[in-house]
């Protein structure tokens, strides 16, 4: 196989943190290679290096692009080199349409005049190409995660790259984009095109890898063909130990019903009339973890938003908390009232990144740390302190900026920014995205200890394995209505997606 990428003894420090030492990785032509690693292990630092986001300089050792030593200084030139990547975080400007996003800065132009019908020509034929169901003429912000992830993909795809990496792009796709991706991949490999591919689903990296790279804690741990591993054997290389079942088991004692939601309905802010949420009652009781199970569009994140007074539409039912009917019309209503909400999407409603993690983790529970007028510098500092080791977060102190660290570790912190206010309803929505095996056990460990200390519980996620894990008892939506609802016991994998495509008939 011709090489096409040798990078030879990479070392990348931080302040106080070595994030890389001594890589060594290599990539062939049309060769899948994927990086896994846990979080924080240097995966996304060490593709920052390749593609010039770390400029030449700022790292040490050697990259070799088709046999020669290269410096970048920007994207820019890796780019021009051939090298695309599709980050982690979402990099689109919202306020542009898709077109508009795929060529920026590369839009086609005569003496500086930027031809626009190129554009959305282009534009078209590529979504085409790529077998993407989007509109170019679209606004960004209209989009769903899911939708926008697609839209990074056709934008590192526009110029024509040898070598693409791809940073945790599944992580908010539905399983069919997930396979339009892959079959996207498959072409690309078949023209020539070198992967190197990041994932924490071990599924996906086993569906097309030739070789797998383990990384722990900024070093090599080994590359292997992909056909001599197994996903036990990677998970040991990751974690350094076998990890065995990772959820737990116990069965909670329930309490009281601490949530009652009557005939919630919700409408699309955008398009009237059309219902988003459709009459959902259900009842979550203390120490249970009730599982909301679904696809991508069947209102689930849309359902915990409204309850928590965040959603924007129209809507209306009712909210019983402790027996009380309770009317909620804004987050802070329905913090005030117990109920605490790690959001989907933590860029966007999660973490400040500019901010420290302190500052982060104490923000939702100012007044119950620090006391009503006066903010205690010295409590803050400890509570944090105190949820960063529960959660085993991967930071130097609490005054580490948040967006410096890993995507594993954002989401534990947005976990014990909630935990800090103490509720009595948690809304957990896909908790564990872009979070490795061990750290996912963590989390479902705390998950369970929470319902144990008489926390009522309503977990969201697209992964079916977790919700049937976790679970007491799980509700299925469909197109905005209940479609199933299952005890711990009965609950199979059939039963909960037969009902959350809509293929099991019994709608109760
Ligand atoms: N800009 C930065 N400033 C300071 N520290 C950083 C920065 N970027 C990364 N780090 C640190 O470097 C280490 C490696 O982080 P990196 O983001 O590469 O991990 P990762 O393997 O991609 O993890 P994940 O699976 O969670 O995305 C972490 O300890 C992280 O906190
Ligand atoms: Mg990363």
């Amino acid at each position: 196989m011709k090489k096409i990428l040798e990078m030879r003894n990479i070392s990348k420090e931080f302040p106080g943190v070595k994030a890389l030492d001594g890589v060594t990785f290599d990539l062939g032509e049309g060769e899948f290679h994927s990086l896994v690693g846990e979080n924080g292990a240097g995966k996304s630092t060490l593709m920052k290096v390749l593609s010039g986001v770390y400029p030449f300089g700022s790292y040490g050792g050697d990259i070799v692009v088709a046999g020669e030593v290269r410096q970048f200084q920007t994207v820019r030139q890796a780019e021009e080199a051939g090298i695309a990547i599709i980050f982690q975080e979402l990099s689109l400007v919202k306020e542009l349409t898709v077109a508009e996003n795929i060529f920026l800065g590369k839009e086609p132009n005569r003496f500086g005049i930027i031809n626009w019908s190129e554009v959305y020509q282009k534009s078209s034929q590529l979504l085409k190409d790529l077998n993407l169901p989007l509109d170019p003429r679209t606004k960004v912000e209209n989009l769903g995660i899911g939708q926008q992830q697609l839209v990074e993909i056709a934008k590192a795809l526009s110029h024509n790259a040898k070598l693409l990496v791809l940073d945790e792009p599944t992580a908010a796709l539905t399983e069919s984009e997930v396979e339009t991706l892959f079959e996207i991949l498959k072409d690309l490999k078949a023209r020539g095109v070198g992967m190197i591919y990041i994932s924490h689903k071990l599924d996906e990296v086993f569906m097309m890898s030739d070789r797998i790279t383990v990384l722990r804690d900024g070093r090599t741990v080994g590359t292997n063909n992909a056909a001599d591993l197994d996903k036990d054997k990677v998970i040991a290389l990751m974690v350094g130990r076998e990890v065995g079942d990772i959820f737990p088991t116990t069965t909670h004692e329930l309490g009281e019903t601490a949530l009652e939601v009557k005939n919630l309905t919700a409408f699309d802010p955008d398009v009237s009339e059309k219902k988003l949420v459709d009459n959902v009652s259900f009842h979550v009781k203390k120490g249970e973890v009730l599982g909301i199970s679904g696809l991508m569009g069947a209102g689930r994140s849309e359902l915990l938003m409204t309850i928590f007074g965040a959603w924007r539409g129209k809507h209306s039912g009712e909210i019983i908390i402790d027996g009380q009917k309770t009317p909620i019309n804004s987050p802070a209503d329905a913090i005030r009232n117990g109920i605490g909400f790690v959001t989907e999407d933590r860029k966007r409603f999660g973490l400040i990144l500019e901010q420290t993690i302190r500052d982060n983790a104490t923000l939702a529970c100012l007044k119950q740390i620090s006391g009503k007028f006066i903010t205690d510098r010295a409590r803050e500092t400890a509570a944090t302190r105190e949820v960063m080791r529960s959660l085993h977060v991967k930071a130097s102190s609490p005054m580490t900026i948040a967006g410096t660290l890993s995507g594993g570790n954002q989401q534990k912190v947005v976990l014990g920014k909630w935990l800090l206010t103490k509720p009595k309803v948690l809304f957990l929505d896909e908790p564990t995205r872009g979070i490795d095996v061990g750290a996912k056990q963590e989390i479902y460990s705390e998950i369970n200890l929470l319902a144990e200390k008489g926390l009522a519980i309503v977990l969201v996620s697209s992964e079916l394995p977790e919700v049937l894990g976790l679970s007491d008892r799980i509700l299925v939506l469909h197109e905005g209505k209940t479609t199933g609802e299952f005890s711990r016991s009965e609950a199979t994998p059939e039963k909960v997606m037969a009902a959350a495509t809509g293929e099991s008939k019994t709608l109760i």
